[in-house]
């Protein structure tokens, strides 16, 4: 099915041979970059952020200017007419007809589910709450993809926050769908992913998902390890907050006990989850997973576009 005019709300609103199609033109455009340079020329990009963020929002900027495309938007909500009470409906319902393509990050979950059904743009959500991060988990998915060279057969641990890392909760999500995924969930017991998640996917999936509080003691078997922030913004008191913060810190002595070829992967901004004696080991590719998130985005949006993508022999 054609990926025009769709919107990206979860990572699961595409079909495994649709995500496929949105990796493969990203290698494309990893390799020859400079041919897609004007495929989205007269097409507008808007971002809608109600919530910080460094490489979502720059990236989708930089994924529109690199096709020959435009952007307009807001990164402070206290700037737009938000702040004068307007809703998400109307702002979506205005901003559509301003822009071809829409990104939009939220605290609340479900607002950007909310601003699809009144737009006649593609909305892409670029983050909602603690609940789905579809983009991030296209950038995961293509990291894996290339450092690994399969989606499927890997046993992929998550640490750190499970209970509001949105990133955690969309990734682990699309790599169910993938044959022979196996889980290790390694958390704070009060940071465990949240039940009713972790249910549903072994009811719908069976997946096999084993849980500890012990990165040391399952390092040794893991293939990716995909280090996660604690998530100070989602904590309702400080000392919650202050007493789990350091609670998981991956460091170069630590990465003695895992697999020569294990990814350590991170949607960034990191705090001190992951020591900065890790950066030069070449299993640490979240430097890399955060420039793959520029092409991935680029990819996404030309389909949903649908602009012509063929550029050999243009
Ligand atoms: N990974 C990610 O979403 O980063 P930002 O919050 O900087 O966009």
């Amino acid at each position: 099915m054609s990926l025009k005019g769709r919107h990206l709300i979860d990572p699961n609103d595409f079909t495994l041979e649709e995500l496929s199609r949105i990796f493969d033109l990203a290698d494309k455009m990893i390799d020859n970059r400079e041919a897609y340079g004007s495929i989205c020329k007269g097409k507008i990009l808007g971002t809608l952020f109600y919530e910080p963020s460094t490489r979502t929002r720059l990236s989708f900027e930089s994924a529109m200017l690199r096709m020959g495309g435009s952007v307009l938007g807001f990164s402070d909500a206290s700037t737009s007419s938000v702040s004068k009470g307007e809703s998400i409906a109307d702002t979506i319902r205005v901003l559509c007809t301003y822009a071809d393509v829409v990104v939009m990050r939220h605290p609340k979950e479900g607002a950007p589910k909310l601003a699809s059904e009144y737009s006649a743009a593609p909305v892409i959500n670029g983050g909602d709450g603690g609940h789905q991060h579809p983009t991030q988990t296209l950038t995961d998915l293509l990291t894996i993809r290339r450092y690994k060279g399969r989606i499927d057969q890997l046993t992929v641990a998550f640490c750190g926050d499970l209970k509001f890392g949105r990133t955690v909760h969309s990734l682990i999500s699309a790599l169910s769908r993938y044959q022979g995924c196996r889980f290790v969930l390694i958390s704070p017991n009060e940071l465990r992913l949240p039940e009713t998640l972790k249910n549903y996917l072994i009811e719908k999936y069976n997946i096999d998902v084993v849980e500890t509080e012990s990165l040391e003691k399952v390092i040794n078997e893991v293939d990716i390890l995909y280090m996660t922030r604690i998530q100070k913004e989602r904590f309702f008191n400080e000392a919650d907050y202050m007493r789990l913060k350091d609670s998981y810190i991956l460091n170069r002595s630590k990465l003695k006990h895992a697999k020569k070829d294990m990814l350590v992967m991170h949607p960034l901004p990191r705090v001190n989850e992951i020591s900065y004696d890790v950066d030069d080991d070449p299993r640490g590719v979240y430097f890399k997973q955060a420039e793959y998130g520029i092409y991935v985005r680029m990819a996404l949006m030309a389909l949903l576009l649908g602009v012509d993508v063929n550029v050999e022999g243009k």
